[in-house]
């Protein structure tokens, strides 16, 4: 067995967890806290209540909504001056990836008073953020439980990863009531990004039997509930099942790292500004059809968790899988290529080179070329293939 370092957060899980955060905040030592969120879960209602936890813990805070979706540098360098001229001593983070992320960015630079860009790649952060806790209301980035944050460079227009042991929030609060205020496109869009991130660390040359555990746990749970979740959205019976997804499919990620598919999209989130499940869901089954003679067996045991039945030979069985995937994404409502997103031609080579840079192309089971890459962004731009 080859040696692999595994990390995750102590995280609580279930109805109710959110209200923990007070007294989490309380175990550490919090004098004032950041509240880091966005737009959209302030107005769910999400924010409100990680703050009347706080004052229920008798601990004042502060709220720092100035982030976009794809969070940039610049916001986050404005967020950590926010902490440290309002004296905060611990960040609380509530919402999707994108205040996770910049969460995780805003406790480094008001430590080390670094830039942000300067912590980009693996293992380059050498002194740790101020305690964080971060509430997902998303059943799909899984930011909470994993060493990475994705920060947009808008100089240069790429998407930075900065991977590191200290991404990993102190504590991840994880209550599946706060994904019922998604609407059906967020819900689609996060719930593929989970569905990819398993898929991508199944098929890592990183993966473990550790990561292999969560990661097809995982595929079992997510194309059994994505759907129902959308048609039913206050019913707990699949909202559950989709928070225990996307932790899995967190665990499986945060450790084994992932894939072209994400290469791909932190390209466009860069570029494009484009959402970012959003991209994975429209380039997942291109990047599968190229991957999949790279690791058949492993692909045929994901079908299987899939729920796909099993056929004869290579050939079939990944026609298979690509046609369950397909299938999936249409009967969630994304049923549409890259074009109608705002994606030309003409930005295909750039897109391109920037992928291939991306730390993500370093686990995929196929090393690509550039060529390879623009062909896929290729296929990707108009529905049917
Ligand atoms: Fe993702």
């Amino acid at each position: 067995m080859e040696i692999r370092k595994n990390v995750a957060p102590e995280f609580v899980l279930g109805a109710g967890a959110l209200d923990l955060v007070g007294r989490y905040a309380s175990n550490f030592a919090a004098k004032k806290v950041l509240v880091v969120s966005d737009p959209g879960v302030v107005a769910a209602g999400w924010a409100e209540m990680v703050i009347a936890s706080l004052r229920g813990a008798n601990i004042p805070s502060v709220l720092c909504v100035g982030v976009s979706p794809n969070p940039r540098d610049d916001e986050i360098m404005a967020g950590a001056d926010m902490f440290l001229a309002e004296g905060c001593d611990v960040i609380v983070a509530v919402g999707g990836g994108s205040p996770m992320d910049a969460a995780k960015g805003i406790g480094i630079v008001a430590t080390s008073g670094q830039s942000i860009l300067s912590f980009e790649g693996v293992d380059q952060v050498w002194v740790p953020g101020p305690p964080l806790i971060c509430i997902p209301t998303t059943a799909g980035t899984a930011a909470d439980v994993s060493q990475f944050a994705i920060v947009n460079d808008s100089a240069r227009k790429v998407k930075i990863a900065i991977i590191s042991k200290a991404m990993v929030p102190d504590a991840a609060l994880i209550d599946p009531r706060t994904t019922t205020t998604m609407d059906a496109e967020l819900t689609a869009a996060t719930g593929i990004d989970a569905l990819v991130h398993a898929i991508e660390a199944y098929v890592s040359t990183a993966s473990s039997p550790v990561t292999d555990l969560h990661a097809l746990k995982a595929v079992q749970l997510i194309p059994a509930n994505l759907a129902a979740a959308i048609q039913n959205p206050n019913d707990m019976n699949h909202r559950d099942p989709m928070m225990l997804g996307s932790l899995f499919a967190g665990l499986a990620f945060s450790n084994a790292s992932l894939g072209l598919v994400h290469a791909m999209a932190h390209s466009l989130g860069g570029l494009l500004d484009l959402p970012h499940g959003m991209c994975n869901a429209l380039l997942l089954e291109y990047v599968v059809a190229f991957n999949y003679m790279g690791a058949p067996e492993r692909f045929a045991q994901l079908a299987a968790a899939f729920g796909v039945p099993p056929e004869v030979g290579a050939d079939a069985q990944k026609a298979a899988l690509i046609g369950a995937l397909c299938n999936l994404r249409k009967a969630v409502g994304l049923g549409h290529g890259l074009r109608k997103m705002g994606v030309r031609q003409e930005d295909i080579p750039l897109l391109a080179q920037h992928a291939f840079h991306d730390p993500c192309v370093a686990t995929n089971p196929v090393q690509p070329s550039v060529g390879d890459i623009e062909l896929i962004y290729e296929r990707a731009l108009d529905e049917p293939r």
